[in-house]
């Protein structure tokens, strides 16, 4: 794992891990080399890997299962990525293992690491001989985003890592796909008889998909302020929930079939506002300003430590995206997310039109809005379906009322963490949850052309912490007649 020593490590992978081996879901041989630029000893790695588990483990501290996992760690310090004696030193680890601990040559490379230092890493890799083909072992690559900065620097990148490892072995980690509500998306499509017929522009008015956090970026600003809530959320969580709502079925649930139905829908998704390119008028973006959260004053974005005084960064982005295909013509997509929002929150909403006719006396009938179906993606995990009622009494009066299935109510087991799924599944070299390159290629080219127009454009939009974003977003449902869904 390059990048032991980082957030995503400590926050949610190794984490995992423990979790994983708790559930008995890993091999007794499963070993775990750390490698960063820390002088640290046995002890030491020991000592991170047990603070981190027992912060952040879903699972129960369990002593017998904790000591049969710290046996199999090993650390190699590097002084930089480009310290070619310590790649040396991490074969020797490596080859170690396969003669101590039966892990047979099979390895998988985490890295969880800056893109800027692929090209050193999967460089020295190479020259190591560590990823070199067997007949009798797999050699795995685990990549986190961003996966590029643009459509160039992606296809770069994948060009880097297609030379240590053939495309089947290359695993791009999109949290959101080893989230299991995000699965159910498919299950709730195509396990079922009655959504389907009415999943298409001759029923659903528009599409609305948010990611809302209620956080600032914390102490994140070395990577975020590059990056931004376009590139850091839209170009993979929210492409990737739009792809699994609008895609055909797949002929199956293989890794082949299902990334050939998203790569075949972002392939039809345009920025045209109804044949006209005016990105004015179908993106906004903002940049939280200081103010108060919760009842507590909060920093600016532009006052964050480690953030540039003229970054023109935003920590909210919205779309509006049409996909041309016959399912969907004329359905507008509105993807939105940012920081420093009102609430957390994740769903996709789907919002059918109108009845074409109500036999109600009107005042009745204004009340109720469109029947919605809302896919719950997180904190409350589960499905909502918005239906016009009667209330109670003499009157034939309507108003919209809820049905709602809650995962924790229904299943007594508690879903396991995105990363334990992905974490297995790159072990077992099963690819269904991991993006193709495609797939990221495709991302890009829908997202490349916003934010040149941004990058062109200047400063972002300030909004005030805890509320719902910058005023453009509103503006850009306002100009197609709809509001955001105020979650
Ligand atoms: C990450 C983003 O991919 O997802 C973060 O880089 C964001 O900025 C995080 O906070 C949110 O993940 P989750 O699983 O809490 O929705």
């Amino acid at each position: 794992m390059f990048g032991i020593t980082g957030d995503l490590a400590r926050h949610k992978l190794l984490p995992a891990i423990y979790d994983l081996a708790n559930r008995g879901l890993l091999s007794p041989s499963f070993s775990l080399v750390g490698v960063g630029r820390r002088s640290w000893s046995a002890d030491d790695l020991r000592n991170y890997v047990e603070t981190a588990v027992r912060d952040g483990a879903r699972t129960p501290w369990r002593p017998a299962i904790w000591e049969q996992l710290a046996a199999g760690m090993r650390f190699v310090e590097f002084d930089s990525f480009e310290d070619d004696a310590a790649y040396e030193q991490l074969t020797r680890v490596v080859d170690d293992l396969d003669a101590t601990r039966g892990t047979r040559g099979n390895r998988a490379f985490y890295l969880s690491i800056p893109p800027g230092w692929f090209p050193a890493v999967t460089e020295r890799i190479a020259r190591s001989g560590l990823v070199e083909e067997s007949a009798d072992a797999w050699r795995r690559v685990v990549i986190e985003k961003p996966f590029g900065h643009d459509r160039a620097s992606a296809r770069e990148l994948d060009a880097l890592v297609g030379r240590i490892v053939r495309p089947d072995d290359v695993f791009r980690v999109d949290h959101y796909l080893g989230k299991e509500t995000v699965q159910n998306i498919l299950a709730l499509r195509f396990a079922n008889t009655m959504f389907e017929p009415l999943w298409n522009q001759r029923y659903v008015d528009h599409v609305q998909i948010t990611m809302a956090e209620d956080i600032g970026i914390g102490t994140r600003a070395g990577y975020y302020d590059t990056i931004g809530s376009a590139r850091d959320v839209i170009q993979n969580h929210l492409l990737q929930l739009l792809a699994l709502t609008a895609m055909e079925e797949p002929t199956s649930m293989d890794a082949a079939s299902v990334r050939l139905e998203k790569e075949k829908v972002l392939n039809c998704v345009r920025l045209e506002r109804d044949g006209v390119l005016d990105l004015n008028l179908t993106t906004a973006r903002g940049r939280y300003n200081a103010g108060f959260q919760g009842g507590l004053p909060v920093r600016g974005y532009l006052e964050e430590d480690g953030v540039a005084a003229d970054s023109r960064t935003e920590t909210f982005a919205a779309v509006r995206l049409e996909i041309a295909n016959r399912r969907w013509a004329g359905v507008p997509f509105y993807l939105r997310t940012g920081k420093r929002l009102t609430r957390r929150v994740t769903e996709v909403a789907v919002v059918f039109k109108q009845p074409p006719f109500l036999p109600f006396e009107s005042a009745a009938a204004t009340a109720v809005g469109a029947n919605t179906i809302v896919l719950r993606i997180q904190p409350d995990e589960g499905i909502t379906l918005r239906l016009a009622s009667k209330v109670p009494g003499t009157q034939m009066e309507l108003r919209d009322v809820s049905m709602e299935f809650g995962y924790g109510a229904t299943f007594n087991e508690e879903s396991p963490e995105a990363y334990e799924r992905l974490i297995l599944d790159a072990l077992l070299g099963d690819a269904p949850l991991f993006p193709h390159q495609r797939e990221v290629d495709l991302s890009w080219r829908i997202l490349d052309p916003v934010i040149e127009h941004w990058t062109a454009a200047g400063s972002p939009e300030g909004y005030r912490p805890g509320s719902w974003g910058p005023a453009s977003a509103h503006e850009l449902l306002a100009r197609d007649g709809r509001t955001w869904r105020r979650s």
